[in-house]
């Protein structure tokens, strides 16, 4: 690989030991990447946290936060000073949320490890704000800006919404990128590598959130890891998604298949036309999603659930918008959650911190509900306890929930979610 005087000065160890382990990983990633050089980045998102009991292990025996860094995030034969990062860095979520400790069935000695552990993270100046969404809550990279992110849904949306340029990174390249300012050029960062490989024609209007995601999760099974571009019904989308219906959409498609870059004509940034999307003259498959397929999926969404008895409501995967806070406060406003049923919302800290705010965390707390922050259900493997029966808005919560939990999941709109809260029965139907 080619490497700029700046990058040699870092490789040679001028900026320390642990800028030097960070561009000796990043060399062997690009070189197995076949990339030909490094890219410049300013914006890196990140998990340096040790939330496994086998990393927390790792910590106490090893001489704390600076050995699992050196370990888990630059692969380095030895402990080495991780100094402050060079680039803005935001942190992902993590395993629990710590002021809801006791209901996620976290012990208190996990709490004060992981108050250790942010300590560490703000110390570094990473930016704790412990989210799948960074975009929500001021990470927000501009058209054309390359990154280093982490996190599946983010990556989608960064490239795909905001026309900003990442690869999914690992902990280990991110860990590097934070220290160095730099990352492999490859993948999503070279034009051609944006361009759509599927033309994906609407049939009908996608309308709600929960819409979305299913749209999301049958494009991903389509076409796996490749580029799709969605065109609207007759042509044209009728009104513009907002960002919490982007949001799950990308959730979906990266939660079927590997979906990392996506084109909605007209609306997201690369794809004014089709051509633009696509590239004049390249061959594309064509796929036509209607009526059929969407009954299809919703059908393999709730494949796993026979039992209409709900005992846990899961709401923001990905983490909740204020939008869609807002939206379940008014749903649930008045009402209680039933005795047999728990419901929990997933959010950024600084967005349940809006929610305090405007009353909407006391009217989902006097409704029996609990807003939650950091982590969710899947990360976490946290749920209330003896829940066998989950009823879920997100496609991307749907795949991953009973895989990992094992539980009977059933997926539909929010409104049917809030109802299945309140009933403690599911009753969700595709309108
Ligand atoms: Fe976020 Fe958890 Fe979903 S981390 S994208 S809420 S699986």
């Amino acid at each position: 690989m080619r490497l700029t005087e700046e990058e040699q000065a870092m490789y040679e160890g001028r900026d320390g030991p642990a800028v030097q382990r960070a561009m000796d990983l990043l060399m062997r990633y690009g070189r197995a990447l076949g990339a030909e050089r490094l890219v410049e980045t300013n914006n890196v998102t990140a998990s340096i946290s040790a939330s496994t009991p086998f990393m927390r292990d790792f910590a106490k025996q090893k001489g704390g936060m600076n050995a699992v860094f050196s370990e888990f995030s630059l692969d380095s034969p030895d402990v080495v000073e991780i100094p402050k990062v060079k680039v803005f860095t935001s942190h992902v979520q993590l395993g629990f949320d710590p002021a809801q400790a006791a209901r996620m069935g976290v012990p208190e000695e996990a709490v004060h490890f992981y108050k250790k552990g942010e300590a560490f993270t703000t110390g570094l100046g990473v930016q704790a704000m412990n989210t799948c969404t960074p975009y929500q809550v001021g990470n927000v990279p501009t058209r054309g800006e390359h990154c280093a992110w982490m996190e599946s849904s983010a990556v989608i949306y960064c490239n795909s919404v905001l026309g900003a340029r990442t690869n999914t990174e690992g902990r280990e390249s991110a860990g590097a990128a934070m220290l160095t300012g730099r990352i492999p050029y490859w993948g999503y960062h070279l034009d051609e590598n944006r361009l759509g490989s599927h033309k994906v024609e609407l049939g009908i209007d996608v309308e709600t959130t929960a819409d979305w995601g299913m749209l999301g999760y049958w494009i991903g099974d389509q076409v796996q890891e490749r580029v799709p571009v969605v065109t609207g019904a007759g042509g044209r989308f009728s009104k513009a998604p907002n960002l919490a219906r982007l949001k799950h959409f990308g959730a979906a498609a990266s939660s079927s298949g590997g979906v990392e870059m996506y084109h909605l004509v007209g609306i997201t940034p690369e794809a004014m036309t089709v051509e633009q999307a696509i590239g004049s003259g390249r061959p594309v498959d064509t796929l036509h999603y209607g009526a059929e397929e969407r009954l299809a999926t919703w059908r393999k969404l709730n494949a796993n659930a026979t039992d209409t008895a709900v005992d846990y409501v899961m709401l923001g995967c990905p983490h909740y918008t204020i939008e869609q806070i807002w939206e379940a406060a008014r749903l649930l406003e008045g009402r209680k959650v039933h005795e047999n049923c728990e419901l929990w919302l997933f959010t950024p800290r600084a967005i349940k911190t809006i929610a305090d705010q405007n009353g909407y965390t006391k009217i989902i707390e006097e409704a029996g509900g609990h807003i939650l922050s950091d982590s969710c259900s899947a990360m976490s493997r946290a749920t209330p306890e003896g829940t066998k029966v989950v009823a879920l808005d997100s496609a991307k919560q749907a795949h991953y929930l009973p895989a990992i939990l094992g539980l009977q999941a059933w997926f539909g709109t929010t409104a049917d979610c809030i109802e299945a809260a309140c009933t403690g029965r599911w009753d969700g139907r595709l309108a």
